[in-house]
């Protein structure tokens, strides 16, 4: 048997083995996620959590928040969700779903903060529509944060940085903390699998904020 059959295998034990922090019904949370969470002071989202070392990682290290970290590749969402079972993280809640369909699982102005973390670049011109912060995702993203929430964007691609800034100014966000070398800033940071990879290879790291006025 091949490695990838064993690993579809054993997705759905592992996935059951970690169904507390699952939430299989997203639509189902729609305007009431904060209930989930007593006495947290934000309510963020993270797109596209991947294997979820920034998930873990911030949960961790910002106890204060409650995270709800979306990805639609249960292989790798699976890897997430077993992270911060390992630590007993209780701040934090996986669904395997679609950035597509985040208006169906979250209500206007619920969140106060999303991270996009090196969402794929889609790099040609007529695939724009795809990338995760184009004016019309980021458009989804201002209705689901309340005023003065904020997008937090972060990639190792300088095109899809400067695209992502512009779409940003489009969608009316204001644009705040502007950094093409996060390593060089001082910024505090918790790193992605993706960004441990374009650092090895000495790619600099670019992050915004996008607040909503
Ligand atoms: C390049 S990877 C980055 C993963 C992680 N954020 C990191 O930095 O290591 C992009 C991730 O976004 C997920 N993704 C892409 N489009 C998505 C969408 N529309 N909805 C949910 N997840 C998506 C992919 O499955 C993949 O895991």
């Amino acid at each position: 048997m091949s490695v990838r059959m064993r690993k579809k295998k054993n997705l759905i034990p592992r996935l059951e083995a970690c169904e507390a922090l699952l939430e299989r019904e997203p639509a189902g949370r729609k305007g009431a996620w904060r209930a989930l969470f007593p006495g947290k002071e934000r309510l963020a989202l993270e797109i596209g959590c991947g294997k979820g070392k920034f998930t873990a990682g911030t949960a961790q290290g910002e106890p204060e928040q409650a995270l709800v970290a979306l990805e639609r590749v249960p292989e790798a969402l699976v890897m997430a969700v077993e992270k911060a079972r390992d630590l007993s993280l209780s701040n934090v809640r996986y669904i395997i779903g679609d950035a597509d369909d985040l208006r169906e699982y979250f209500a206007e102005g619920e969140l106060d903060r999303i991270y996009v973390n090196f969402c794929d670049p889609w790099p040609k011109k007529k695939q724009a529509k795809r990338r995760l912060v184009h004016r019309e995702y980021l458009a989804v993203y201002a209705s689901l944060l309340k005023p003065g929430g904020e997008v937090i964007f972060k990639t190792d691609n300088a095109p899809l940085f400067d695209f992502a800034l512009e779409e940003a100014a489009a969608a009316s966000f204001g644009i705040l903390g502007v950094t093409r070398d996060l390593a060089g800033s001082g910024i505090p940071n918790v790193t992605t699998e993706y960004e441990e990879k374009f650092m090895a290879l000495g790619n600099p790291i670019h992050r915004a904020v996008f607040r909503r006025g």
